[in-house]
């Protein structure tokens, strides 16, 4: 069976990750998307809400579970026996950082790293800046799939009301 895993911090899943996700799932017999588990790095959504929302994104998907992962990705797909990584590339300002990761992650145990090119609809968009432009109210329908813009919106408003009278827009 050929595995593939498609890593990330999926905060939260956006249509790009899908595009990425849904092209792996097409050239694997199974795709796990593993979420990273960063205690040091601060999310709006904790690992178990991404790790729902991309169940229900990817629910179409025959072939595609959702895991979670701390430590190295390497650890990750050796003890799920994984021989691929499946990364999408926006533009060239990915490229650089892809590529010393993938150069690192063969070294380290040999498994290779396939770079998709993203769909060009997506090719500007990341998570963060569609949680900045939502945060301040801008439009991001159509950049996250409905129910995951539906928790964002409720999530920055829980954050919203939470912050108090000062702190909002
Ligand atoms: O969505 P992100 O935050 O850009 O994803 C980055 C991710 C999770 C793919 C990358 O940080 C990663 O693989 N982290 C796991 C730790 C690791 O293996 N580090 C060594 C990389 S050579």
């Amino acid at each position: 069976m050929r595995k593939a895993v498609c890593p990330g911090s999926f905060d939260p899943v956006t249509n790009g990750h899908l595009d990425i996700i849904g092209r792996a799932a097409a050239l694997f017999d199974e795709v796990t998307v593993a979420v990273l588990i960063n205690k040091r790095k601060a999310s709006l959504f904790t690992v178990e809400e991404r790790i729902e929302l991309l169940g229900q994104a990817t629910a179409e998907l025959g072939n595609v579970r959702i895991d979670a992962f701390h430590g190295l990705l390497v650890d990750f797909c050796r003890d799920n026996g994984i021989s691929a990584i499946v990364k999408g590339l926006r533009a060239v300002s990915d490229f650089d950082y892809e590529l010393q990761m993938a150069q690192m992650n063969h070294r380290l145990t040999g498994v290779e790293t396939l770079f998709v090119s993203t769909n060009p609809l997506y090719s500007y968009l990341s998570s963060s800046l569609v949680k900045e432009v939502a945060t301040y109210g801008g439009d991001v329908v159509g950049l996250l799939p409905d129910i995951v813009l539906d928790r964002l919106r409720r999530k920055l408003d829980e954050n919203s009301r939470a912050a108090g009278p000062d702190d909002r827009r």
